[in-house]
């Protein structure tokens, strides 16, 4: 019991590392000032460029994959090991480093679900990445491929712990979109591609 919640605690404090905040200030910009406010690859991407966005996404995955492979590494058990991958994605969304604020685990999230549930990850990845392709709006990706990786679970008749999981995952994916989903309906939000420019 104690290795779990040590366990969780590390994940916590693993996905609070607020790497798309360190990527942008590297390159002297503070990433919650500028376009969507959001520490995430998509707002590095729209405002840093490629490089960077693909760098914070990358990183963000390895955030929620490690704290997964950790937990297993000490044989704490499956659902253990998912709930230190939710760990990592509340560490990232509510980073302790950030003032318990942070971005919206959408990364952090994919990087859990390729360990613990890949055949839902893939499907979540395919069905986002369209939905991105056809609108051009991440958020509504993002939105779309975490509602396809619950009914996926569902679906599949994956164990009630692995689906509950999922089904936290989901909602906090949505939640954090909260602005996205205003933005949205007004016709405000950005395309991928808009490039924000840096006010120096
Ligand atoms: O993963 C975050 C993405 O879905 C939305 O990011 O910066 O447009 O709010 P952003």
């Amino acid at each position: 019991m104690i290795q779990t919640v040590v366990a969780v605690v590390v994940a916590y404090l693993l996905g609070a590392v607020p790497v798309g905040l360190l990527v942008a200030r590297s390159r002297g910009v503070n990433i919650r000032t500028v376009g969507s406010g959001n520490s995430g690859a998509t707002n590095v991407q729209r405002t840093l460029g490629w490089g960077p966005g693909l760098a914070v996404a990358v990183f963000d995955i390895l955030k929620g994959a490690l704290a997964v492979w950790v937990a297993r590494r000490l044989h704490l058990g499956d659902p253990a090991a998912a709930l230190c991958g939710l760990a990592a994605v509340m560490g990232h969304n509510y980073s302790a480093f950030m003032g318990f604020r942070g971005g919206k685990g959408v990364a952090t999230s994919f990087g859990v679900l390729l360990m613990i549930s890949p055949l839902s990850a893939g499907a979540g990845f395919v069905v986002g990445l369209v939905t991105i392709l056809l609108t051009r709006y991440v958020s509504a990706g993002s939105m779309i491929g975490a509602l396809t990786v619950l009914v996926s679970a569902l679906l599949l008749g994956r164990p009630w712990w692995e689906t509950l999981i999922l089904a936290l995952l989901t909602a906090l994916v949505f939640w954090q979109h909260r602005e996205n989903m205003k933005r949205l309906q007004s016709g405000n939000e950005s395309r991928l591609g808009q490039k924000v420019a840096v006010q120096n």
